[in-house]
């Protein structure tokens, strides 16, 4: 499964960019809002970290059809190839997907609850569907099982759109959903870093050190070859 950073935090992108082979960034309102500041220039640094080859996307802020049109082109303008518009899954959304996949501008479908919102966006021709986990799951609703529903729904009809589950709490619910067939998953830095680290983990590499330095003190395998 695919990991994309959920944040507008140029100081994490640029960490987990350098470090963790995320696949691009996902923003929204709320996101760009926590950061503050000029949120066209955050959106053009963050392409600028990224580069060309990785996916950003990015949610629309208007709210009728031919200004949401001209938003999402606006945005794919400014920002460049593989820029995904996020469109809210409403009727207005489902039209603007259909004439924006259409016209080739890639659609990632946002604040899906439900498989039969992600059902209605892929027949729309969204690029990507945002299904959120905890948000669902908040409400005592199966945020994991609706991926699994969705991911089902997707197999018999052979679409193309793909899930990029969205909104999570715990590291377990992004493993979750990745044995649910779930294709891209956008996490923020907190899960990324739970994602990797584990105490055994720690542990055992304190302990390589340790009996290394004990039976061999302060040298390593490339001083012992190179003689430096
Ligand atoms: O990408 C959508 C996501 O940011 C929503 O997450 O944590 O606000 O529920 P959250």
């Amino acid at each position: 499964m695919r990991i994309l950073l959920d944040t507008a935090n140029l100081d994490d992108i640029r960490y987990f960019n350098t470090y963790y082979p995320i696949e691009g960034v996902t923003t929204n309102p709320t996101i760009l809002a926590k950061e503050g500041g000029d949120p066209l220039a955050t959106l053009k640094a963050i392409r600028e970290i990224i580069g060309e080859d990785k996916e950003l996307h990015v949610q629309v802020t208007e709210h009728d059809f031919d200004r949401i049109i001209d938003e999402a082109r606006a945005i794919v303008d400014y920002l460049g190839i593989n820029t995904f518009v996020k469109i809210p899954v409403t009727d207005i959304g489902l039209r603007v997907t259909k004439y924006l996949s259409d016209r080739g501008i890639g659609v990632t479908v946002t604040a899906v609850l439900t498989a039969a919102q992600a059902m209605l966006a892929s027949n729309a021709g969204a690029s990507y569907v945002a299904p959120y986990i905890s948000r669902s799951e908040n409400l005592c609703a199966d945020g994991v099982g609706t991926v699994a529903d969705i991911a089902d729904i997707f197999e018999v009809s052979g679409t193309d759109t793909q899930i990029l589950a969205a909104s999570f709490k715990t590291a377990k619910e992004v493993l979750d959903v990745a044995v649910e067939g779930c294709h891209a998953a956008t996490i923020g830095s907190g899960i990324m870093k739970m994602l990797l680290s584990h105490t055994t983990t720690d542990t055992s590499i304190a302990g390589f050190e340790k009996d290394w330095k004990e039976a061999f003190g302060d040298t390593t395998l490339l001083k012992l070859i190179t003689k430096k």
